[in-house]
């Protein structure tokens, strides 16, 4: 890829609707010619927006979109060389597959030399000739595989299929880019694993510029030469589908692509780190005493017999996944999720180590507390650690509405949602978490454990007897090994499902 040219150049783009709300926050990227490009990211996040200004559909508040450097953040969506499927495609149900296809080409106009009575040549603007229409409907047909069915009524045709008659209208404009916004969503399982690989051959066979969006981790790995990884309208890391799986740059990413172990860590020396009990070996340097996130692979861990590893626990939980198995092993209060071929009884005692390059250190994001092993409990409370907090579950669902028997109605469709024992991420900001003196009063209680003074404030520590620790900022002082009382407003947990919205759907 390093040696073909940029196509597309966002610079500064920032996007902010009349709610004022950033949902795009200083977007920069360069996409080369013929690249497969993918955004990845939670519901939400901006990936829609981000591709509606490429395409056109949506002005940028602030920045610039180049084309082979040429800005054409103002240019409208018709006069841009890029197409669009959308998530929601919409075809001519009266059309058959050919005259879909072909709609666009019969009202296109293109510029042709014409020489006038006087024997002037100039530019006029033409309709396609019928021939001209005629091979490019055949190419695009053949590119998605449905030459044999251009007379096929489109409401015939299996969602595969159909899906197909979409992308084939938009490469017949002979786009420089092909947007794509997660266009396999609407699909099954196994039909979406099918177009995943032939879009992949499209896009060899056409070498144009993919840009694709999806917020299914998989997907994005297995198609993409890069991947945008991107949360709250910010993008978080930009690399290959290795380089985001293997070297993550933070928490959030490395739990949004693929499974993976998250703990809190502190260095305890040079090249040293501590986690779930222990005293690990790493290769990565950071200063001593500074609070990291660790993130190992459940591949990467190894189960060995008790006394022999790192640290001893108990296998709780064991899943045959056909090549191997999947365990869960319980080491003091955390969880480890390993893969081994091998098999091992369920309340078997093992030990678990991991070689030290496979132990990935990362800074603590201090901008927000972060909880991967969150989950809500039967009264629609997070239980973080092991304490429940208030919260509000609607959020979970676009538009949401809690019920009185407990559940969330989505007002558009009209189905509901339950979240009893659902696994979510919460997210609490810093500011959004009140200590006080009086034991009683919060939702836990927790010691401090190390306090700075940031300016203007002091940044705390505090961490509960479940081991869980909360980054709080505050005006007012305490010392370290205080004991306080911790609470947060309802309204401040963010929160976000680890499963599909759709595995708690009620009917
Ligand atoms: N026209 C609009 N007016 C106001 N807010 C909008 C508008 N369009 C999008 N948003 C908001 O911008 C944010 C980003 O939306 P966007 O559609 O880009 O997300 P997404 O990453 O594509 O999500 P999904 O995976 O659900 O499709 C959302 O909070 C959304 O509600
Ligand atoms: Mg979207």
């Amino acid at each position: 890829m390093e040696d073909k040219a940029t196509i597309i150049s966002l610079r500064n783009v920032c996007k902010s609707f009349e709610d004022g709300v950033t949902v795009v926050d200083d977007f920069n990227l360069d996409v080369k010619e013929g690249e497969f490009i993918t955004i990845l990211g939670p519901s939400g996040c901006g990936k829609t927006t981000t591709l509606r200004m490429i395409a056109g559909f949506e002005l940028p508040t602030s920045g610039s979109i180049m084309l082979n450097g040429e800005d054409i953040s103002l240019l409208p969506p018709y006069k841009r060389p890029v197409n669009t499927v959308f998530q929601h495609y919409a075809l001519f149900p009266h059309l058959d597959v050919y005259d879909n296809v072909a709609f666009g080409l019969k009202l296109k106009k293109v510029p042709v030399e014409v020489t006038d009575r006087k024997g002037n040549k100039k530019i006029k603007m033409k309709h396609l000739d019928a021939h001209t229409i005629d091979e490019r409907v055949s190419h695009a047909l053949q590119i998605v595989d449905l030459d044999e069915m251009e007379d096929r009524d489109v409401s015939t045709l299996s969602g595969g299929q159909q899906q197909r008659v979409a992308i084939a209208r938009a490469i017949v404009n002979q786009p420089k880019v092909l947007l794509l916004d997660e266009p396999l969503s609407a699909l099954d399982h196994k039909m979406r694993k099918d177009m995943q690989v032939e879009l992949k051959e499209m896009h060899k066979k056409l070498g144009i510029t993919f840009f694709y969006v999806t917020h299914d981790q998989e997907e994005a790995l297995t198609m993409s030469d890069r991947i945008i990884v991107m949360k709250n309208g910010v993008i978080q890391q930009i690399g290959t589908p290795e380089d985001i799986y293997n070297e993550p740059v933070n928490a959030f990413v490395a739990d949004f692509i693929g499974e993976s172990n998250i703990y809190n860590g502190t260095m305890v020396g040079k090249l040293q780190v501590r986690f779930i009990g222990a005293k690990w070996d790493c290769i990565d340097d950071f200063p001593l005493n500074e609070k990291v996130d660790i993130v190992v692979r459940p591949e990467d861990v190894i189960i060995g017999p008790a006394g022999k590893g790192m640290v001893d626990g108990e296998i709780v939980s064991k899943i045959f996944k056909g090549v191997h198995y999947e365990y869960i092993v319980i080491v003091g209060k955390n969880e480890v999720l390993c893969r081994d071929t091998k098999d091992h009884p369920v309340g078997a005692t093992v030990s678990i180590s991991v070689e030290k390059e496979n132990i990935q250190i990362m800074h603590k994001e201090l901008s927000e507390n972060q909880y991967t092993d969150a989950w809500i409990n039967s009264s629609n409370q997070v239980v973080i650690g092991e304490d429940p907090f208030e919260c509000d579950v609607a959020q979970l669902v676009p538009g949401g509405k809690l019920q009185e028997d407990g559940s969330v109605l989505d007002p558009v469709s009209k189905r509901t949602y339950r979240f009893k024992d659902a696994d979510v991420v919460a997210t609490i900001d810093l500011d959004k978490v009140t200590l006080s003196d009086d034991l009683e009063s919060g939702a836990t209680q927790g010691t401090i454990i190390n306090l700075v003074w940031i300016g203007d404030h002091y940044q705390y520590i505090v961490r509960t007897d479940d081991d869980e620790d909360f980054v709080v900022n505050s005006p007012y002082s305490w010392n370290e090994n205080d004991l306080v009382s911790i609470s947060v407003d309802k309204a401040a947990i963010k929160l976000r499902l680890k499963k599909d919205l759709e595995e708690y759907a009620e009917d």
